[in-house]
């Protein structure tokens, strides 16, 4: 398909500065009524109208490029017309069923375990969120090992009900709210950027997989033998932190060794976003469990799962339930997406844009003063700033003003990153090259802009 047609084709269109007066109007009326941790409109003020493959319309008229895809939800697109259809066609007969079984929920099972390798094939479908999947999982390894402890890592995200943001690393989200579940032990990630044993490229050996072992294996290290390790094979919030192939390689063989659950959250790196279906492909492992969520909804319809192997299908009926354990129109968007995806060879497309998208953004990390690293693989992409290159100080501000310029210039982006210093990039998968080379302009203005300032 020419994913051309999908988008609004005049993007990017800024008839009035963002925000226009009816977006206006109902940010008041948000802050008037809604609780004050609504977040996202205060960083994108506007209110929106409508949206189509990679672009969004406001309630002023102005469109946008998306490079924000509804924080990596909308993988096949805005009002994807296959999963449109799919979801119109089910929408008369049946919406809500709880765990009993349904055409559309059986399709999207039988999809979705096609592209997962062998051992990988029984699922669980628990609440609609992706912390959901995560405190599901969280049991299943739990219930298994009739272990307590967890390991995580620094710069993880894993949601925010209890138990996901007890495995979560972020102190901004959680410091209020301690103590949360008990015995979750964070080791670094492999974020060479900033590494935290100080290694560079060519004297790296691993050091932060090998420490994990070394947690593992000294009874003073204060970890007891975990029930599981919980990791992303690209971290998304941490700052789309691309580790070396041989990291996952590495803690597989560990959670083999020492017997510990190895649950990969694929979230937010899943479903094509990466260049491969799950982004645990690109390091050749296979995961005991595996969360998914976010595109697996199609449009945004919520949804998550887990998938596991065979041999952990121990737990007892009704040992994690949920009112929306399943969705019966997410199944069936779900379904008609990931047809859509493998029929249009998304993760092929999302990963040769993102090489070129990446080469572009390498050239603006060449020429400028603040962009401390481009990063990232597929359409998972990362700017981390810094005040300067040589200290490499996060610059929070930095990427708050450059989000802004991108806004008021018809680009939407994300911010993320261990510091709030990276401005990330998720957009909708049916990006064009030429939607993918006006944004990237966008984004090259507004680091100029900024850097005038300085
Ligand atoms: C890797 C990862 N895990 C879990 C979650 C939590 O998902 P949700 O916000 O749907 O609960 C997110 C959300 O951004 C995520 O990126």
């Amino acid at each position: 398909m020419d994913f051309k047609r999908l988008s609004f084709p005049e993007a990017p269109v800024i008839k009035i500065q963002p925000p226009g007066p009816r977006s206006k109007e109902h940010l008041d009326f948000q802050s008037a009524h809604e609780g004050s941790a609504v977040s996202y409109p205060r960083g994108m003020p506007m209110a929106l109208s409508r949206a189509q493959g990679a672009t969004v319309e406001d309630m002023d008229g102005n469109v946008y490029i998306d490079f924000f895809g509804g924080a990596g939800v909308m993988n096949v697109g805005h009002s994807n017309p296959l999963v449109l259809e799919n979801v119109s066609e089910q929408l008369s007969r049946l919406t809500h069923s709880l765990d009993i079984p349904s055409e559309p929920r059986k399709a999207l099972i039988e999809t979705l375990l096609s592209f997962l390798p062998d051992p990988l094939q029984r699922i669980f479908f628990g609440g609609p969120t992706g912390s959901d999947a995560v405190e599901a999982a969280m049991k299943l390894a739990k219930y298994n090992t009739r272990r307590q402890t967890m390991i995580s890592f620094e710069g993880a995200y894993h949601g925010m009900s209890s138990g996901a943001l007890s495995l979560s690393s972020g102190l901004s989200f959680k410091e209020d709210f301690l103590p949360l579940i008990p015995e979750v032990h964070f080791v670094p990630y492999a974020y060479c950027y900033r590494c935290a044993f100080g290694k560079e490229s060519d004297t790296c050996d691993m050091d932060c997989a090998k420490y994990v072992e070394h947690v593992l294996e000294d009874p003073h290290s204060g970890v007891g033998k975990p029930a599981a390790l919980i990791v992303e094979a690209i971290q998304g919030e941490g700052g789309s932190i691309v580790p070396p192939e041989s990291f996952l390689t590495e803690i597989r063989e560990i959670c083999d060794k020492y017997q510990i659950i190895m649950i990969v959250d694929e979230i937010q790196a899943g479903l094509c976003r990466t260049g491969k279906m799950f982004a645990f492909e690109h390091s050749g492992i296979e995961p005991d469990i595996v969360t998914l969520s976010k595109g697996l909804g199609g449009l945004g319809f919520p949804i998550s799962c887990i998938v596991y192997k065979e041999e952990l299908d121990k737990w007892p009926p009704g040992k994690h339930i949920g009112t929306f354990r399943g969705n019966v129109i997410a199944y069936a968007a779900g379904a008609a997406a990931l047809r859509f995806m493998s029929e249009n060879n998304l993760a092929d497309h999302s990963s040769n844009l993102g090489e070129k998208m990446l080469s572009w953004l390498k050239d603006i990390e060449k020429d400028s003063r603040i962009v401390g690293e481009a990063r990232g693989r597929g359409l998972m992409l990362g700017i981390e700033l810094v005040k300067d290159k040589a200290s490499k100080e996060p610059s929070p501000d930095l990427a708050q003003k450059v989000r802004t310029i991108c806004h008021q210039h018809g680009l939407l982006v994300e911010i993320g990153g261990h510091y709030s210093n990276v401005v990330r990039f998720l957009p909708p998968l049916v990006l064009t090259e030429e939607l993918a080379k006006k944004g990237i302009e966008i984004f090259a203005d507004s680091i100029r802009e900024v850097e005038k300032t300085l």
